[in-house]
């Protein structure tokens, strides 16, 4: 490996169809329920470039210009990816690392799963570590869940696994991003405010203090498998149910959690009943709403029925940007000139 050399690389985040909510192993990231979920493409996206160092004598990272506080409980945490990485590699230098997200952080964008499984993705390759996509998945699965299906493109599972080591929790590609081209997500954003409540801490509350999580899990592998199926069939009907049903579902877990988890808005309630309006109107399922912990609406769709679907929700008086995002193909690395990071000063470049 070349010493104090800057690597740069580029994720996306993903927008889960069956949900991941529940943990079986706090520490590990080890979730109760396999999900499934769409990678999108670069339009959403996180720049991370990682530079290890002599030079620093601790971590230095920043997010979006800001220098974040490596000792906090919630960096920490995040950043046992990079120290796993580092271990692995035999690496003794400290990390300077670099991360600006193209979209609002904790507003249910999943900046946490684009922005952590482009920090395991840039730090594996900045050690020179040959790692497997899969192998990637299980570590940015640490820094958190819903990262480790960020690792690959296309429409992604992420395998709950048995094991208690979680050495069976992986994500693997269901298919390639061009086997449905025609599929669309349209990220609806209604909200840049932060969520009350990190969907960190909401695991947790949902798992020990809901009634009705139990029945979320005795019907959510199955629908996982039903789900696939109508993916490699391409029965949009189906996955439309499927996904608008298992949102229902886990937001259902999210009010009965004690206290009650409320991540709806009055305009997230809008965007499901004119998504269920235009169903209606069409005699078939055409358009699919889903919401991760958070306001913000995201609509599958296919490509014919985007210019419907984008008039419907011009109509409601909240909606601040819409964005209309394919596939993607997941993480990559960028080159030099993409960099982010000042050599020199060891900081963010600025400009
Ligand atoms: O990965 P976390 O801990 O941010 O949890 C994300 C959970 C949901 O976004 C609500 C669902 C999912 O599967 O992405």
């Amino acid at each position: 490996m070349n010493m104090d050399e800057t690597v740069t690389a580029i994720g996306t985040p993903n927008i889960a169809f069956i949900k991941y909510w529940g943990k079986r192993n706090e520490k590990l990231n080890l979730p109760s329920n396999s999900s499934v979920s769409m990678t999108v493409d670069e339009q959403l996206n996180t720049k991370t470039s990682i530079l290890f160092t002599d030079r620093l004598s601790a971590d230095r990272v920043y997010i979006n210009g800001e220098m974040q506080d490596v000792h906090g409980a919630e960096m920490m945490e995040r950043l046992v990816s990079l120290e796993i990485l580092r271990r692995l590699a035999g690496e003794k230098r400290k990390a300077l690392v670099v991360s600006e997200n193209s979209f609002p952080a904790g507003s249910g964008l999943a900046s946490s799963a684009s922005g952590l499984a482009t920090l395991t993705y840039t730090a594996a390759k900045a050690l020179g570590l040959k790692l497997t996509p899969r192998e990637m998945s299980m570590i940015a699965r640490r820094g958190s869940g819903s990262a480790c299906r960020s690792l690959f493109g296309g429409i992604v599972k992420w395998r709950k696994g048995v094991r208690e080591d979680g050495s069976d929790s992986y994500a693997e590609q269901v298919v390639r991003p061009n086997y449905w081209p025609e599929l669309i997500d349209i990220v609806v954003v209604l909200t840049r405010a932060r969520k009350k409540v990190s969907s960190h801490v909401g695991h947790g509350l949902t798992t020990k203090t809901s009634v009705l999580y139990k029945s979320r899990l005795a019907y959510v592998e199955n629908a996982v498998a039903r789900l696939i199926a109508a993916v490699k069939e391409r029965n949009f009907e189906t996955l439309g149910e499927l996904i608008m049903r298992d949102s229902n579902n886990m937001h259902a877990t999210m009010l009965d959690t004690w206290p009650p988890l409320l991540y709806l808005n009055d305009s997230s309630k809008e965007v499901i009943y004119r998504v269920h309006e235009l169903n209606e109107s069409e005699g078939k399922i055409v358009a699919a709403y889903t919401f991760d912990a958070g306001a913000n609406a995201q609509v599958i769709t296919l490509k014919r029925n985007v210019g419907k679907v984008t008039r419907l929700l011009g109509g409601i008086e909240s909606v601040n940007d819409v964005i209309k995002l394919k596939m993607g193909n997941g993480p990559r690395v960028l080159g030099e000139s993409d960099s982010l990071i000042d050599e020199r000063t060891l900081r963010p470049r600025s400009g």
